[in-house]
């Protein structure tokens, strides 16, 4: 490679799931500190990092298409940026992109990012820098301070995954799970809240398996660290997202029914409905064990809305196997969730299993599940009208005087101006839930608590 100019302006471009956006939020912080700028929109960057997701579907392809796109465009105007891979495909196929893609100089894993800029020098020399250690918590300790400002925030708090579902690449690409000390994610919410922050939410690929010790010294599980977020002055709503069934402690189903800042929304992934599929996924739960969860949680929050992730077509899925997952559908009534076809992760124990499903099976199921979801998502969210409660904004509307927010269930709400009223993102806003769609609510404003 040859020697590069130091780069001005960088843009990073993230893929897949929220811990991602919270990465590529950690690497453009790097980059600033390092003087470097977001680039301009609309404006080629002088380095670009492609933040990649790799739990489903043909990622690696995305990546590299994206990577001969920057290098054609780089070729035209006479300037190629410099290309930093990261994420979960880098953590994989390090190696393979290295070989594969010359117009990369940079791959770096999730586990590594903190090493960024020093890679960049290496890079800026001429030479091309590759990391996929493992050694997550030095991460942490590297990074510099939370520049970040807006009103809802990500925070990490776990990464990495024991649990191995056999469909799964998380555990191969995030590794091990660490839980990130108590002491530094309460500076991190101080720095947050500081900084506008009015709503956090903890993020980790198990975040209920998270464990510490608290300001005391005494353990404590995820409850513990939630009720001292609650102390923080200015910071309004706490979430959590995403948690395993098989960590549910009695603290954190208890904390639901004691903390008001803890919103009444819970994401606990199922996957499937069918135990003879459970079980061939390694979920380590059982269909009737998850609702037992569910009901537990209902019974401190009666308004819990309930999130999910499920899979269709997994290997060897019957049609009586899907109609389970239609039945758990139907019990715990979800106000939202996610619904992926089966897709095989190379190196994983599913990918080589008997009985792949047709596509077309898939589809067919997949069509059917979401119908499903939607009936439940409409209906949660018509029976939230008439309810009063506060819309945190969160985006401007298409049309002026338009604002769009998130009801404590999380629902996407949208308010007109009325009488002169003006919001900005961040205000937290009485509503009365008006009117319901499948996707979103209208709300009437009655007073601005929070500016
Ligand atoms: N195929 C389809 N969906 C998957 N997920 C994870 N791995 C796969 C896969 N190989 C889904 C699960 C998980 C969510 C983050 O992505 O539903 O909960
Ligand atoms: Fe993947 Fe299962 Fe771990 Fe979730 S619990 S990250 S689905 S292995």
């Amino acid at each position: 490679m040859e020697p590069a100019a130091p780069p001005k302006t960088f843009r990073v471009k993230s893929f897949g799931c929220q811990m991602n956006v919270y990465d590529g939020e950690r690497m453009a912080e790097l980059l600033a500190e390092r003087g470097i700028v977001p680039a301009p929109e609309g404006e080629d960057a002088d380095l670009v990092v492609l933040n990649t997701c790799h739990i489903r579907e043909k990622a690696a392809e995305k990546v590299y298409s994206d990577i001969g796109r920057l290098a054609a465009t780089g070729r035209r105007s006479g300037k190629t940026p410099l290309i930093a891979v990261a994420g979960c495909v880098a953590q994989a196929e390090g190696e393979e992109i290295m070989r594969r893609a010359p117009a990369v100089s940079i791959v770096v894993g999730p586990q590594a990012y903190h090493r960024l800029p020093d890679m960049l020098d290496t890079a800026v020399s001429g030479k091309r820098a590759a990391d996929t250690d493992m050694p997550a918590i030095a991460k942490f300790d590297a990074l510099p301070q939370r520049r970040k400002r807006g009103a809802s925030a990500f925070l990490t708090v776990q990464e990495g995954c024991d649990k191995f579902c056999t469909y799964c690449v998380v555990p191969y690409t995030r590794g091990a799970e660490i839980s990130r000390p108590f002491a530094h994610l309460i500076t991190e919410a101080h720095t947050l809240v500081e900084a506008g922050a009015k709503e956090i939410t903890l993020l980790g690929q198990n975040v209920n398996a998270w464990r510490g010790e608290d300001h005391k010294g005494r353990a404590t599980g995820l409850a513990g660290l939630i009720h001292a977020l609650a102390a923080i002055d200015g910071l309004a709503r706490i979430r959590y997202t995403t948690s395993h069934p098989n960590d549910m402690e009695d603290s954190l189903i208890a904390a639901h029914g004691e903390v008001a800042k803890l919103m009444p929304y819970l994401h606990l992934p199922v996957q499937s409905g069918s135990d003879r599929v459970l079980k061939a996924m390694n979920r380590q739960h059982s269909a009737e064990s998850y609702v037992r969860i569910i009901e537990r949680f209902r019974a401190v929050r009666p308004d819990l809305a309930l999130s999910g992730d499920f899979i269709v077509g997994f290997p060897g899925e019957t049609e009586a196997d899907f109609e389970d997952t239609l039945r758990i559908v139907d019990e715990v009534r979800y106000a939202h969730a996610f619904s992926f076809k089966y897709s095989p992760r190379p190196g994983t124990p599913a990918a080589s299993m008997d009985g792949q499903i047709d596509p077309e099976v898939m589809h067919d199921r997949l069509q059917r599940l979401q119908a499903r979801l939607g009936q439940h998502q409409f209906a949660f969210n018509r029976d939230s009208v008439g309810q009063t409660c506060e819309i945190l904004i969160d985006r401007l509307g298409r049309d002026p005087g338009q604002w769009l927010g998130k009801s404590p269930w999380l629902q996407s709400v949208w308010l007109d101006q009325e009488h002169g009223h003006n919001h900005a993102l961040g205000d937290l806003v009485e509503v009365r839930l008006a009117d319901a769609g499948p996707n979103s609510l209208r709300g009437e404003r009655t007073q601005v608590l929070f500016d």
